[in-house]
C-alpha cells in the first residue's frame, strides 16, 4: 500500500516537472557567451540559440558577410567562438524539452536560417493577425522586442508580451 502511495507521488512529481519544464518561456542560458552578446545584438537582439538547429548556426555563421543584406562578418576567432557557443545551445543541443521539440519540429533536410520561417514560430504565434507585423512599431516578424518585452533577457513568457498598436 505505501509502496503504491509512493509510484503515485513520484508520478505526480513527475509530470509537474515536466509541464514546468515544457512550459518554460526563458529560451536563454543562465550563462551566455559575452562576444556573442555583443556582436550577434548589435542590430537586432541576440536570438536564443536554441530556436535553430545546429545546421542553421552553422550555415548561417559561415556567411556572415552576407547577412540577410547586410555584411556582419567577423574575424576568425570571434565567429569560431561565437559559432561554438551558438552550436552548444542549438535546439539539438540545449537541455529540455522545449529544445527537444523545436529540434524535432524541423525537418532534417531544411536548414533554416530564419527563425521566423520555423513551424514552432508559426505556431506560437498563429493569433498574430498578419496586419499586425506590418504595424510601424512592428515592422518585421524578426523584430521580437517589439512584442516582447523581456526578448532581450529571453524571456518570452506570456505575460511579458505587449503588442504596439
Ligand atoms: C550589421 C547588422 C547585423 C549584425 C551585426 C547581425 N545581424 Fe542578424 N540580421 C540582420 C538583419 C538586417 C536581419 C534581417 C532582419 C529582418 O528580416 O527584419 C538579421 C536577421 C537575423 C536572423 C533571422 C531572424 C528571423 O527572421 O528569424 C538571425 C537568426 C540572425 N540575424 C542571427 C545573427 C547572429 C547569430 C549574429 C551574430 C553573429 C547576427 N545576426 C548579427 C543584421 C545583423
Ligand atoms: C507582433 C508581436 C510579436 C513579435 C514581433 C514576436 N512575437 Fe513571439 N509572441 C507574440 C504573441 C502574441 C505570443 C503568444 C503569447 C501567448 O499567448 O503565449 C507569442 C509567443 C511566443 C513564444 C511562446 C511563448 C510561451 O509562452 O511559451 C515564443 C517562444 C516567441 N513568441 C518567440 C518569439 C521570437 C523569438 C520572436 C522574434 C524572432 C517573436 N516571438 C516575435 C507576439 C510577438
Amino acid at each position: 500500500m505505501l509502496n503504491r502511495y509512493i509510484v503515485l507521488l513520484a508520478v505526480c512529481f513527475g509530470a509537474a516537472a515536466w509541464a514546468e519544464d515544457e512550459d518554460s518561456a526563458m529560451l536563454l542560458p543562465t550563462a551566455v557567451n559575452a562576444k556573442w552578446k555583443t556582436e550577434c545584438s548589435a542590430c537586432h537582439i541576440a536570438y536564443p540559440p536554441m530556436l535553430l538547429p545546429e545546421r542553421s548556426w552553422r550555415k548561417l555563421m559561415a556567411d556572415l558577410d552576407k547577412h540577410f543584406g547586410v555584411n556582419a562578418g567577423l574575424d576568425d576567432a570571434n565567429a569560431k567562438e561565437i559559432t561554438g557557443f551558438l552550436v552548444s545551445q542549438s535546439a539539438d543541443h540545449a537541455q529540455g524539452r522545449r529544445a527537444q521539440g523545436i529540434a524535432r519540429s524541423i525537418a532534417p533536410a531544411a536548414t533554416p536560417l530564419r527563425i521566423t520561417e520555423t513551424a514552432f514560430f508559426k505556431r506560437e504565434h498563429n493569433e498574430v493577425r498578419a496586419e499586425v507585423w506590418k504595424r510601424p512599431k512592428i515592422k518585421s516578424a524578426a523584430n521580437c522586442g517589439a512584442c516582447h518585452t523581456g526578448a532581450e533577457q529571453g524571456d518570452f513568457s506570456e505575460d511579458r508580451v505587449r503588442i504596439p498598436k
